[in-house]
């Protein structure tokens, strides 16, 4: 589908109030009571269309209010007409879900919503019970819900009014498939569909087809893509110093900004970890957030940061979608995303609702290339950010001291073996035999590696015949002209 297939609107009244959008008295009041004076572009230009029924794709840079562009008319059309299980708001991550039900919660206190979240990690017993008592609306990540749905009937979401997936694009990649088939097949084919997310571009296709009537769809207009009070920098360095690198400019940033939250993006979950035990080793006060750990540890570290008991936070990219936590003022990216608009994410968990931020990418001599791929996604070039060697070089073996400790610390925890214990688990609960399903596995890998070099074996038969036939017609050339070969 080409954009042009659809209704594209730019704002045109920058002055609306929340009046004018055709909401309530009492969710006008309520935006106010949450200083929320005026409605953000994508608010004033998504609610009245929700409003009349339409089906809406919304796509706005990070932070500038899409929760509230679907929770408002939800609301309203719930207070209209107030029954169980009225809406279905689905969220790639957990803790995003968490952070939804908290503002729907709040905005729709003065109707008495009842909110309920639904997701991993979590008793799944207590969440049959919550489902049960008909919450007005659900807020969950795919995979529990298709697990309860396979699991249990005494729920039913037939009725359902408004489906939501915030994150859209992220949901409908690939890894999400099965769990939403799952939970599509239940849900009425006369519904509100509204999709939201940053970055929606590569997946428009996919997401008109999860919309059923032809959405209303609206793209604030923009030039670069991350938002405009965001300064982006990065720092060049090889990459055995990385750590070192980043430990200093931990330092000086939070000694010239004692009142600034830092989030640390990393690769993954055992590096999270481990830079957590470097970072509390040198004296810096930390929390990580990643799904190797239990969701109560989860939460409660998102806790800890976003009450500022906390000012660091080091997590995977598990945190980098929709968390909006203003106190943050930097984020670093300790590796480079390999997709541009992980970038995108990451760095939008600052510089939000019109406030500032900066983020420090560190760039090692092997990420120079994606780099240059995120510069052309957002339409912007980073800037290299002042760093000292000299003071580099002072810590270069205590971090590395450091992170040895942590490592050594870790393969005696043997991080990483509850994650195969619960995996094993999984697959008994459904029924499978996990060295059954290893067994498949490997010999899955085994079939497609050999696949792979029968596939080599002809290319390079391919390039030999070709070559010879060169050869041949060369010969021939040099014979005709006389020529010894
Ligand atoms: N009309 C408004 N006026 C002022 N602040 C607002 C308004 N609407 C929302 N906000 C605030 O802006 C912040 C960001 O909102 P929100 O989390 O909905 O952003 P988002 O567009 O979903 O971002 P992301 O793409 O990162 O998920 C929140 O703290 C929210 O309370
Ligand atoms: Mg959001």
């Amino acid at each position: 589908m080409d954009d042009t297939s659809m209704e594209k609107e730019i704002n045109t009244s920058a002055h609306a109030d929340f009046d004018e959008l055709g909401l309530d008295e009492w969710l006008v009041n309520q935006c106010k009571q949450m200083g929320l004076s005026k409605p953000t572009e994508i608010q004033q230009n998504c609610v009245p269309h929700i409003l009349k029924g339409e089906d809406c794709i919304g796509c706005a840079k990070t932070g500038s209010g899409k929760t509230a562009a679907f929770a408002l008319p939800i609301l309203q059309k719930l207070s209209e007409d107030p029954y169980g299980i009225f809406a279905l708001i689905l969220t790639p991550t957990r803790e995003l879900a968490f952070q939804i039900c908290e503002q729907v919660s709040v905005l729709g206190k003065p109707v008495g919503a009842r909110v309920t979240v639904i997701t991993g990690g979590l008793d799944m017993m207590q969440q049959g019970l919550d489902l049960q008592v008909k919450p007005h609306i659900v807020i969950s990540t795919p995979g529990r819900l298709a697990d309860h749905l396979d699991s249990c009937d005494t729920f039913s979401l037939k009725k359902i009014k408004f489906l939501v997936l915030d994150e859209a694009d992220r949901l409908i990649e690939d890894d999400y498939g099965e769990q939403l088939e799952a939970i599509f097949r239940v849900l009425p084919k006369k519904r509100q569909t509204l999709l939201f997310s940053a970055t929606m571009t590569q997946t428009l296709q996919q997401l008109q087809e999860v919309a059923l009537n032809k959405p209303f769809f609206w793209q604030q207009n923009y030039d670069v893509v991350t938002v405009e009070q965001l300064k982006q920098y990065y720092v060049l360095m090889s990459a055995d110093v990385k750590d070192a690198y980043m430990m200093h400019l931990l330092d000086v940033y939070c000694t010239d900004h004692p009142k600034s939250s830092v989030m640390i993006f990393t690769s993954t979950c055992k590096y999270t970890q481990i830079l957590g035990m470097v970072c509390q080793e040198l004296g810096f006060d930390c929390v990580v957030l990643h799904s190797m750990i239990r969701q109560k540890e989860r939460l409660a570290s998102l806790a800890k940061f976003k009450s500022n008991q906390v000012k660091i936070l080091i997590a995977t990219d598990v945190a980098s979608r929709g968390l909006d936590i203003p106190t943050v003022d930097l984020i670093i990216n300790h590796n480079i995303p390999n997709k541009p608009k992980n970038y995108v994410h990451r760095v939008g968990r600052t510089a939000r609702a019109g406030r500032g931020g900066m983020s420090i990418s560190l760039v090692t001599q092997f990420d120079i290339k994606l780099v240059h791929a995120i510069e052309a996604t957002v339409k912007t070039k980073m800037e290299e950010y002042p760093t000292k060697e000299k003071e580099v070089m002072k810590i270069l073996t205590e971090v590395a001291v450091a992170r040895r400790e942590a490592e050594i610390k870790l393969d005696e925890r043997d991080f990483g073996e509850q994650k195969e214990i619960n995996k094993r688990k999984k697959l008994i609960q459904e029924g499978k035999n996990p060295d059954e399903e290893e067994r498949k596995r490997k010999k899955m890998i085994k079939q497609k590696f050999r696949k792979h070099r029968a596939n080599m074996a002809v290319q390079e038969e391919r390039k030999i015949q070709k070559r010879d036939k060169i050869l041949a017609k060369k010969k021939l050339r040099a014979k005709g002209k006389g020529k010894v070969t």
